[in-house]
């Protein structure tokens, strides 16, 4: 694809395991899906099922020995903060966690560039969630070290999009063929802004379920439909359900509403419930980046098809396997 190689910088070496692998990940940027394509994703995927494997086996190993990660966070974490810090400790590093940024000099009004700049000398890799779009690109067009972009305002988040690709690939054993349905605030939620550009490379029916004033960005509309997609969009969820193998929730992102009476107008637009799940397939899955609100009814968990639990543990393995590939070594 046009920008493959855009943030990368080639290295040529083998990857761990003993075994040759593709190599173009070393050094890379991680800033938007839109650096990977198939192959990509496949290599992803065998490498995240080894440290899942390896995890279940022994825990730890020392890959990562010495290696030190930034874990950079403007805006709230749970699942991506402590997943990156977990990869990165189960391979033998360390992490530096800076997630309260009033008590960074962040506070006495340092830019971003700067404070890059700092914590790349510190380390080997920066993990930066921020409340800006195009924040990590910033980063990146500073950086000498591999930034990974764990958010960067209602953009994108493409560590989440390659786990729930993995998790999708994983739950139902194929991504080709499938109808996926995305349901919530295709505005301002960045999973699914990075997903749909995912689900792109795949040969996917893909529709859009949102409130009139969330709807997916026209612009990235338009460049799926470049791309070869028809997504359909619409605001009921039981006009696709039935037909549905992936249905990926979304919490209205409160925090991006200027006018919390906007919000308040959409919140708890769609539950998804036992009554819900009725009329959808048995041999399907239930996705969702999590935190959930109200989106997804407590009654849904025991479900197997509930698969946002699954979906969380993926999310360390696929980034044990980034940051393999990311600072691999011989
Ligand atoms: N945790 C995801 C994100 O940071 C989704 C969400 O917050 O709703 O984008
Ligand atoms: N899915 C996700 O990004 O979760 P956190 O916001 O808890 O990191």
């Amino acid at each position: 694809m046009a920008n493959r190689n855009h943030f990368t910088r080639s290295v040529s070496r083998h990857l761990p395991f003993g075994e040759k692998r593709d190599t173009r990940f070393y050094g890379m940027h991680i800033v938007s899906v839109e650096q990977f394509d198939r192959q990509d994703l496949d290599t992803i995927f065998e490498v995240a099922r080894e440290m899942r494997s390896m995890v279940e086996r022994v825990g730890s190993f020392d890959l990562l020995k010495g290696k030190v990660l930034a874990n950079l966070f403007y805006e709230p974490s749970t699942r991506t903060s402590s997943s990156f810090a977990a990869a990165v400790q189960r391979l033998g590093g360390s992490v530096l966690q800076i997630d309260n940024v009033t008590f960074s000099s962040v506070s006495k009004g340092e830019v971003l560039q700067d404070t890059i700049r700092t914590m790349e000398s510190y380390t080997d890799a920066i993990v930066l969630r921020h409340p800006e779009e195009g924040s990590a690109a910033i980063a990146a067009s500073v950086a000498t070290k591999p930034i990974i972009n764990a958010g960067d305002g209602p953009g994108e988040h493409p560590t989440q999009a390659l786990l729930d690709m993995f998790t999708i690939r994983e739950e139902l054993g194929r991504i080709d063929g499938l109808t996926v349905t995305m349901l919530g605030d295709l505005k301002y939620g960045r999973t699914v802004h990075s997903l749909a550009r995912l689900l792109a490379l795949y040969d996917i029916r893909l529709h859009f379920v949102a409130p009139d004033i969330l709807h997916m960005p026209a612009a990235l509309v338009e460049k799926l439909k470049e791309q070869g997609m028809a997504p359909c969009e619409h605001v009921d969820l039981a006009d696709v359900l039935p037909e549905t193998d992936v249905l990926y929730v979304t919490r209205v992102q409160r925090e991006r509403f200027d006018d919390p009476s906007m919000y308040e107008g959409v919140k708890g637009s769609y539950v998804v419930a036992p009554e819900t799940m009725a009329a959808a397939k048995e041999r399907m899955i239930i996705i969702h980046p999590l935190p959930r609100v109200d989106e997804i009814s407590m009654e849904m968990d025991d479900d197997p098809r509930a698969a946002y639990f699954r979906q969380m543990e993926n999310g360390m393995y696929v980034r044990m396997a980034l940051l393999a590939l990311v600072l691999g070594k011989a």
